[in-house]
């Protein structure tokens, strides 16, 4: 899992700590599977070094380019279980840092006690935090984690007072999906603590294995020409004919899925096209298809 091109003096450590892992059977579940096709060596390994010295990564790119993937990867090569937020404009304190409820102790009488919320989970217990669509959550709440992001590695829980300081292995890895609808520029305070990786879109032989790998469908030449589709609709996104979506992993995972039970031009409608807004761009994309199949 760990490639040669990571440094040996990096890879000795981690394996080392790999083998120290104390996380209970529960949490071993969050571990993330190492599924992630680095459509550069340098994506992998950036991330990785970074982490390794307790940076915070921030993982940029289009839709279905792979982000969540490679989140779940970096926390299988620390072997560290991940918690996650799903960030939207009404994710709130509670949401991020817990709540309080009342409980019964065994006696039956009751109590208020604090739940904690993933950024505790992760911070006290060493693990990873993946937040996803960091972009789409309010300035004031993301405002709540710059203290846990920067030096202090600290947060003062605004439930019960206490002052909680991450363990040294918490991490922090988030995503964003710059331009997308909906959401807003990420603060350029929170934007710099952290390292920036951009992720393309998968391309060439190694779309090709993924497709082979990860697609119902079997048929070589079928699989080739939607890794011919996936080029030529990134061309037309460079041109600023599609949207970055058109391009999206996912969506030709779909489509090829499709095409093992339909006509890969309905396939392509159904994955790709019809879900883009403008009339042109869809006739662009079942164009580029009409060429090629
Ligand atoms: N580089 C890649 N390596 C492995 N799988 C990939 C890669 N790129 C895309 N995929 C596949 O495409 C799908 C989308 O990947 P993923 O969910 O990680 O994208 P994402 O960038 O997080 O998208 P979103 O911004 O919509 O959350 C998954 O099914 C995954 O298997
Ligand atoms: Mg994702």
């Amino acid at each position: 899992m760990l490639t040669e091109a990571i440094p040996q003096e990096i890879r000795e450590q981690l394996e080392q700590k790999r083998g120290q892992t104390n996380a209970t059977a529960e949490d071993a579940k969050l571990i993330g599977a190492a599924a992630f096709e680095a459509p550069r060596e340098d994506i992998l390994i950036d991330s990785v070094i970074a982490l390794f010295l307790g940076k915070n990564v921030l993982l940029k790119g289009p839709t279905g380019s792979g982000k969540t993937k490679l989140a779940e990867h970096v926390s299988a090569i620390f072997n560290q279980p991940m918690h996650a937020v799903n960030c939207s404009t009404d994710l709130d304190a509670e949401a991020l840092l817990g709540f309080k409820t009342l409980s019964h102790d065994e006696q039956g009488r009751s109590q208020i006690v604090f739940i904690p919320g993933p950024i505790m989970k992760a911070m006290t217990k060493g693990h990873f935090l993946y937040i996803d669509e960091i972009n789409m959550a309010k300035p004031e709440t993301l405002s709540l984690i710059n203290g846990v992001l920067d030096y202090r590695r600290s947060i003062t829980n605004p439930f019960t007072g206490e002052v909680i300081t991450a363990h040294p292995d918490f991490r922090v890895v988030a995503a964003i999906n710059e331009g997308y609808m909906g959401t807003v520029p990420l603060n350029e305070a929170l934007k710099n603590r952290f390292v920036t990786v951009d992720i393309p879109y998968l391309q060439g032989e190694a779309l090709y294995k993924l497709l082979k790998s990860k697609s119902v469908l079997r048929d070589d030449k079928q699989l080739r020409t939607y890794v011919q589709l996936s080029a030529d609709l990134l061309t037309l996104i460079e041109m600023g004919q599609l949207p970055d979506e058109a391009g999206s992993i996912r969506a030709l995972l779909d489509a090829c899925d499709l095409t093992a039970y339909i006509p890969p031009m309905r396939a392509v409608a159904r994955a790709i096209a019809d879900k883009l807004e403008d009339e042109r761009e869809r006739a662009a994309v079942i164009n580029a298809a009409e060429t090629l199949f």
